[in-house]
């Protein structure tokens, strides 16, 4: 069998930090695991854009096309604040997710024990969360036609455009009905079905799809203002929670905060099968590239470490390998290993980037 493929795009920020981290991780795989990739860097976002003039090249999209995996960490940052809306960090990261199409990106939500403490809910709102957002990641407002600002009647007027094909529904909804299979077999479903025709067909797409092939799975549907507020109120709800580009960005920032700290959620954009049946795949935290906190040594690795083992369970058939990884993880935040993110009252021992990352190694070493 070939060596694996992996390209890595740190991109901005403390994305550079926390790739670092994550590369110690997969030398140790490779030396104490047997499990090597043939990894290959490339820059993405404002570090694309300083070295090439575009936020993304195309040899890194023709690379990103080719391997069997990407891990991104972060781009954007305010000394790309000014530059044309085309060529900024973002564009970088959304051509990757469309020319991969990458349709299916999936968010868990997930409160470890040791961090319940640090959520604004109450802990027993949030003590043993563990949800799935599936947010579909290629079309809705972030792709629809036509789009622009244009003049009108003397005035401006910006345009995006929320387009949905029952095509583009039907295949994310499967996604989400096969993830909820593997978990609690509860799917629910959120639009805006009562103000817009693209959410009633987005109801009645994923419901037709729920009765002809997934009728085991439970499946509610719900106004996506009402999930909001019902993340809120008793996110324990829920199982998979299933919905659009501008919505799941939305209520994926929510879910992710109810665990304490943005620092520590991974996800996963899944694209079509490939030749070698897995699907295309890029991996990443959900945080942002922090530049207020770049290059302090703040950074909390763990998110772009718990990508890599998303990566290792989707991309590589690695899932033992993936559940070592992320009880590494775990053992780590119990020992009251804090990064600044984390660091609140609960007397944890404070640690830089590197550290955590250190900690972590340790405790894959220990699993051994
Ligand atoms: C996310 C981010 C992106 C998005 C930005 C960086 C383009 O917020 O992945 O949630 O809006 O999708
Ligand atoms: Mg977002």
């Amino acid at each position: 069998m070939n060596t694996p493929s992996l390209l890595i795009l740190a991109g901005d920020g403390i994305g550079q930090e926390v790739m670092a981290e994550v590369k110690r991780i997969i030398d140790w795989f490779g030396e104490k695991r047997d499990i090597t990739f043939d990894v290959s860097e490339d820059p993405v976002g404002g570090a694309a854009y300083d070295a090439h003039g575009t936020p993304l090249h195309d040899d890194t999209m023709a690379k990103a096309q080719e391997v069997d995996a990407v891990l991104l960490g972060a781009v954007g940052g305010p000394k790309y604040d000014d530059l044309d809306f085309s060529v900024k960090p973002e564009r970088g990261l959304l051509r990757l997710r469309k020319e991969m199409d990458l349709f299916a990106n999936l968010r868990p939500a997930q409160c470890f024990d040791a961090l319940a403490d640090f959520s604004s809910l109450k802990k027993d709102v949030v003590a043993g969360l563990d949800i799935m957002i599936v947010r579909e990641l290629t079309s809705g407002s972030y792709f629809g036609e036509p789009r622009g600002i244009f003049e009108e009647d003397g005035q401006r007027v910006g345009i995006n455009t929320q387009r949905y094909t029952e095509a583009e529904i039907d295949r994310v909804a499967r996604s989400a009905f096969e993830l909820a299979r593997r978990r609690n077999n509860k799917v629910c479903s959120m639009d805006k079905a009562n103000v817009m025709e693209s959410g009633i067909l987005w109801r009645e797409v994923v419901t037709a799809v729920h009765q002809a092939d997934y009728a085991d799975v439970k499946l509610s549907h719900m106004y996506a203002d009402n999930g909001a507020m019902q993340l809120v109120r008793d996110p324990k709800q829920f199982d998979v929670i299933l919905t659009d580009n501008l919505f799941g960005d939305i209520l994926s920032d929510c879910a992710a905060m109810l665990t304490g700290s943005l620092g520590m959620l991974p996800s996963a954009s899944l694209g079509a099968p490939m030749e070698n049946g897995h699907p295309k795949a890029m991996y990443e935290p959900v945080h942002g590239s922090a530049p207020d906190i770049m290059g302090q040594g703040k950074a909390n690795p763990c998110a772009c470490i718990l990508s890599l083992a998303m990566a290792l369970r989707y991309s590589f058939d690695q899932g033992e390998e993936a559940d070592r990884l992320e009880r590494a993880v775990e053992s780590v935040l119990a020992n009251g290993v804090r990064t600044g993110d984390l660091m609140q009252a609960d007397g944890g021992t404070p640690v830089s980037t590197s550290e955590m990352g250190d900690a972590i190694l340790e405790q894959l070493e220990t699993s051994l």
